[in-house]
């Protein structure tokens, strides 16, 4: 076999090793939410943060970068937030801000769990019954505004509104107020 063809097997190898491991890491793997559940958020911010000026929108566990880079494009005025513990999908999402500098946006390769959250922020998700459970713990901790979570729930915590998305699941989002 050349070595071009066996360089490349290399890194192919190398990249889906990175991803499981994170995956097993974190408990999820970087899959993106649905673009419907992306358009009920971007039109939930709209609606509740469209005209104001210098929020924070933290997405926890930001993936490549599907909900965190149309954000920083559709709210140039808010701060834009992103922690990704996966390598592979953090430095592609880097890669794209760079391309569209995206001087809003800010993404940190860092465990969210361990991190002082931003104070007043919004909160977004797409993770797992196991990481809603560690989040639950983490925000006691926070002062942060408003969380919203596609499909898992805080676990006993009852949602101020949950948004039915139009699919085959009526895949719930979650908003829970988190001032104290
Ligand atoms: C299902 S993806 C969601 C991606 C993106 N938020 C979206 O909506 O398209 C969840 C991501 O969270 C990341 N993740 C899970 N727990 C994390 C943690 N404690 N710190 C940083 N990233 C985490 C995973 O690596 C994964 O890429």
């Amino acid at each position: 076999m050349p070595w071009t063809e066996i360089s490349l097997l290399a890194v192919l190898l190398s990249a889906v090793i990175s991803i499981v491991f994170y995956t097993l890491k974190t408990g999820i793997s970087p899959m993106p939410s649905s673009g419907k559940a992306r358009r009920e958020i971007m039109g939930y911010l709209e609606q509740h943060y469209g005209d104001k000026q210098g929020g924070v929108l933290v997405d926890l566990g930001s993936g490549w970068g599907h909900l965190i880079i149309p954000l920083a494009r559709r709210f140039p005025q808010h701060q834009v937030v992103g922690y990704e513990l996966s390598v592979l999908p953090w430095l592609f999402c880097l890669a794209v801000k760079y391309l569209l500098r995206l001087d809003n946006l800010s993404l940190h390769r860092k465990n969210f769990l361990r991190q002082t959250l931003p104070e007043n922020s919004i909160l977004l998700s797409f993770l797992h019954p196991k990481g809603m459970k560690k989040l639950a713990s983490h925000l006691e901790l926070q002062s942060c505004r408003e969380l919203i979570s596609v499909f898992f729930a805080l676990p006993n915590v009852q949602a101020e509104q949950v948004m039915r998305l139009r699919d085959l699941y009526q895949t719930p989002v979650y908003i829970y107020p988190l001032q104290k």
